[in-house]
């Protein structure tokens, strides 16, 4: 099951409002709502809802051209993550933009073998491809230790959240791959993470697909009482 398909538990955050007596007194919407179909869009920077209309609009893209990205639209965009904010600004991260297509299929084959042995399912095992074939990969580590009591997945998030952004502001797609970090940090995966130069005190927080987008899905339900207002 993709990840966007799962059904999200809503239950027990509804169920700690009523206990308190206060669910129905509160002005929120109490139903889902589905995003408009998300359009083509450009931060130029000029229009005052640019931003706004970026983070509405991005979608996770999982089918990509093979056109390659301009190293300077590369440049901006991983500039953009490393500006994300940081707890005591410790950027507790390293990034490797992964373009060597001979790695990108290593990594995938190795991928579809353990996926083989653990016996899960493999959607299209001829065509597997760890990041739906787009041209780049970036691996995001994170320093296993933080500097104080927040995590440093934290600051990964956001900076990937600004990579991501940056990317559909220069009309690149991505997609987040949650799903092959455990198996990157398996022990016999080192090999890798030593190709890649990561420090022996981080490890893999998050991987993203980044490419030109072939695709232009529809946005996936948000729920709309997640936010409640307390007046
Ligand atoms: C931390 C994280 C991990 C994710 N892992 C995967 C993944 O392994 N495979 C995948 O297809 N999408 C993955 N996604 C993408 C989500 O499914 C997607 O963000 C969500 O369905 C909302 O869709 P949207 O990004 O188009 O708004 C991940 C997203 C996040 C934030």
């Amino acid at each position: 099951m993709r990840e966007d398909e799962k059904t999200i538990s809503r239950s027990s955050f509804l169920g700690s409002l009523g206990t308190l007596g206060l669910l129905g007194s509160l002005p929120f919407l109490a139903s889902a709502c589905k995003e408009p179909k998300a359009k083509p869009t450009i931060y130029d920077g000029n229009s005052e809802d640019s931003i706004i209309d970026n983070i509405l609009t991005r979608r996770s893209i999982r089918k990509y051209t093979d056109q390659d990205i301009p190293q300077e639209v590369l440049d901006t965009i991983l500039k953009c993550g490393i500006f994300a904010p940081s707890a005591v600004n410790s950027q507790p991260w390293e990034l490797r933009v992964i373009q060597n297509p001979k790695i990108i299929a290593e990594i995938s084959k190795r991928h579809t073998d353990y996926l083989r042995i653990e016996k899960k399912e493999i959607k299209d095992p001829e065509n597997h491809s760890i990041n739906y074939h787009a041209p780049v990969l970036i691996i995001i580590a994170k320093a296993i230790k933080g500097t104080g009591t927040l995590p440093t997945l934290l600051d990964c998030g956001l900076l990937l959240q600004n990579i991501m952004l940056a990317a559909h502001a220069n009309n690149l797609g991505s997609c987040p791959l949650g799903g092959i970090v455990p198996f990157l940090n398996l022990d016999n995966n080192s090999d890798l993470l030593h190709l890649f130069n990561i420090p022996s005190d981080y490890e893999i927080a998050i991987t993203l697909a980044l490419g030109y987008p072939d695709e232009n899905p529809q946005a996936p339900i948000r729920y709309t009482d997640k936010v409640k207002y307390i007046r």
